[in-house]
């Protein structure tokens, strides 16, 4: 999944994963549980993270390779903020290419930046399973509690509208590059992600048949 900071990555890879029955892979919920569980990585990318800024490579293609070298990732998986630099991008292709696999679509959710800092800051979400809300489009049942697993929904840290402003900087430096190195492999399809969410997975649908 390819998109801005808060086009709604997340919300259409879970949509996805669950259709298709393979894993949801986030990096940056990797990094979030990894925080929660004050690992070293956690506080590694913490320092990153609490800025807008990106993890450096090295860290983030590693977790990334280890977690898609699991079991579970043998059919299939759809990726969710990763790659984000070209770098990765070649890390990945290389690394897939060696097991005789390649990305099958690269899924552009596209949004333009005025949407989204007032999308991030009605985002709440929950940290011990990952489930995202909003408070106006997608509230919880009961206000601040995770409807699936009852536990305290936050406002994320890198949520605040300075922080969304210093992500979309780099989101246009360092990832929007992907989209041309995706279109030149013939692989990316955009899809309208300032649509009603269940439009936008109906969408994604149709590109995945
Ligand atoms: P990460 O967690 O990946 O954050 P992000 O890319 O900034 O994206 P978000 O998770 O904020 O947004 P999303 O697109 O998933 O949107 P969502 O579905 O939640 O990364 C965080 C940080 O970790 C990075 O800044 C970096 O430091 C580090 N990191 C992670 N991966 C890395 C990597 N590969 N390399 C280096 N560093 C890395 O939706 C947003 C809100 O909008 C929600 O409230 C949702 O309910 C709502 N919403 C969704 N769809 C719609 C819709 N269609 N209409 C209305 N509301 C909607
Ligand atoms: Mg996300």
């Amino acid at each position: 999944m390819l998109g801005a900071p808060g086009a709604g990555k997340g919300t259409q890879a879970k949509m996805i994963a669950e259709k298709y029955g393979i894993p949801h892979v986030s990096t940056g919920d990797i990094f979030r549980a990894n925080i929660k569980n004050g690992t070293e990585l956690g506080m590694e990318a913490k320092k990153y993270m609490d800025q807008g800024l990106l993890v450096p490579d090295e860290l983030t293609v590693k977790i990334l390779l280890d977690r898609v070298a699991q079991p579970d990732c043998g059919k299939g998986y759809v990726l969710d903020g990763f790659p984000r630099t070209i770098p990765q991008a070649e890390v990945l292709d290389k690394a897939l290419s060696e097991m005789g696999d390649a990305i099958d679509y690269a899924v552009n959710v596209d949004v333009p930046d005025e949407n989204i800092v007032k999308r991030m800051s009605g985002r709440r979400a929950c940290v011990t399973c990952g489930a995202t809300y909003h408070i106006e489009h997608v509230p919880p049942k009961k206000e601040g509690i995770c409807d699936k697993c009852g536990s305290e929904l936050i406002l994320r840290d890198d949520d605040k509208p300075e922080t969304v402003l210093n992500r979309l900087k780099v989101y246009h430096e360092q990832t929007q590059p992907l989209i041309d190195f995706y279109t030149a492999k013939g692989v990316l399809k955009t899809v309208d992600g300032t649509a009603d969410m269940q439009d936008v997975f109906k969408a994604i649908e149709a590109v995945l048949g």
